[in-house]
């Protein structure tokens, strides 16, 4: 599955460095020959990878090329391109940061080879599909797409071009949003100040972000109607904390104490949001974390 998956691509990139070696010193050049010559990443032989960002010019020509493109304005401008299926005001990205190529804020980077991947919430061994479903479910309060759709397609093409050097089940560093460790004790009332201070001039005094003239959110709401439902991760504390620690207020991770960002998490989440009709499936052989909303 994942080889038949990457092997178009490789070839397509390998391609790509030919025609552009073979234009060397030509100085006309047809657009399919002015491939630019990609960095490639330095993989270590074992432990883990080095956190990196592929480099778009990578994208090859033709049809592959377009699928990946489309995949990356789908997860960008989610709840535009697939209103059918989003029922919320995010974007993929208004969690997974920089398009998924951002260290210690859910990156897509090197993700591929982690799937298909054993998961306790639903006591099933999940494919990449099946995990971006969740997220279409839970994040976005929204419905599963379907697996065989272009727009499912879009999606892993671009998930596995930012994939293509990491070797299937390698892990590469800053994967997820990482925890805290040791996790404070939160002070939700506490925590409500810090939202004042630190948050509420972006996601808005009432958690319902801000949205630009054409109804798109230029700002993310943090609860109410437009939010994340209870089944998904961020509505955890640890994982709320984790991403908040790592990359709030925007631009200035790392900048809040562990406290303060478990205090800020522990408020904002239980704040009124949109329940989880799955809700009662989740876990059905153990391992509830004990973060879980329920
Ligand atoms: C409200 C925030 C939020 C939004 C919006 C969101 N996700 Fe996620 N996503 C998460 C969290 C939290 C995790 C779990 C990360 C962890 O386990 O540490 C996750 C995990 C994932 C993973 C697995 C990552 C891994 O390391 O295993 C994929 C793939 C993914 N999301 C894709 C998507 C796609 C595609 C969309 C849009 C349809 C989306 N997500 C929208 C929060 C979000
Ligand atoms: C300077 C503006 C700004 C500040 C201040 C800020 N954020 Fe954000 N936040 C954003 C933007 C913008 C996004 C979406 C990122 C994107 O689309 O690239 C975001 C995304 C988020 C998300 C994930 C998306 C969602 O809506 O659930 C959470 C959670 C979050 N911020 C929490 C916080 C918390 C908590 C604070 C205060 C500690 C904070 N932010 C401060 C701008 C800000």
């Amino acid at each position: 599955m994942l080889r038949s998956r990457l092997r178009p691509l490789l070839l397509l990139v390998g391609f790509g460095a030919g025609a552009a070696l073979a234009s060397c010193g030509r100085r006309e050049v047809g657009p399919t020959e002015q491939k630019p010559t990609v960095t490639k990443p330095v993989i270590p032989p074992s432990g883990p990878i080095p956190f990196f960002v592929p480099d778009e010019k990578g994208i090859p020509d033709g049809e592959l090329g377009a699928r990946i493109r489309r995949g990356k304005q789908l997860v960008t401008r989610t709840r535009e391109e697939l209103p059918d299926y989003v029922g919320n005001g995010l974007h993929c990205t208004s969690c997974h940061l920089g398009a998924g190529t951002q260290k210690n804020a859910g990156p897509w980077v090197g993700l591929l080879g982690m799937f298909p991947e054993y998961r306790a919430r639903n006591a099933q061994t999940n494919t990449i599909e099946d995990r971006v479903n969740d997220c279409f479910e839970r994040s976005m309060n929204g419905r599963v797409i379907p697996k065989d759709s272009p727009a499912m397609a879009a999606i892993v093409a671009y998930i596995s071009f930012l994939s293509q050097d990491v070797p299937k089940g390698r892990e590469i560093e800053g994967r997820g949003f990482p925890r805290l460790k040791p996790a404070p004790k939160p002070d939700r009332e506490r925590g409500k100040g810090v939202y004042a201070t630190r948050c509420a001039s972006c996601h808005g005094a009432e958690g319902g972000g801000l949205s630009g003239p054409d109804g798109a959110y230029t700002f993310p709401a943090l609860w109410g109607d437009r939010s994340f439902n209870i089944g998904a991760g961020m509505a955890r504390l640890h994982t709320a904390a984790a991403f908040v620690k790592w990359n709030m207020p925007l631009g200035q991770g790392g900048t809040l104490s562990d406290q303060d960002a478990y205090d800020v998490a522990d408020y904002f989440i239980h704040q009124p949001r949109p329940d989880f009709a799955g809700k009662a499936n989740d876990w059905p052989k153990g391992g509830k974390p004990e973060d879980a909303r329920y």
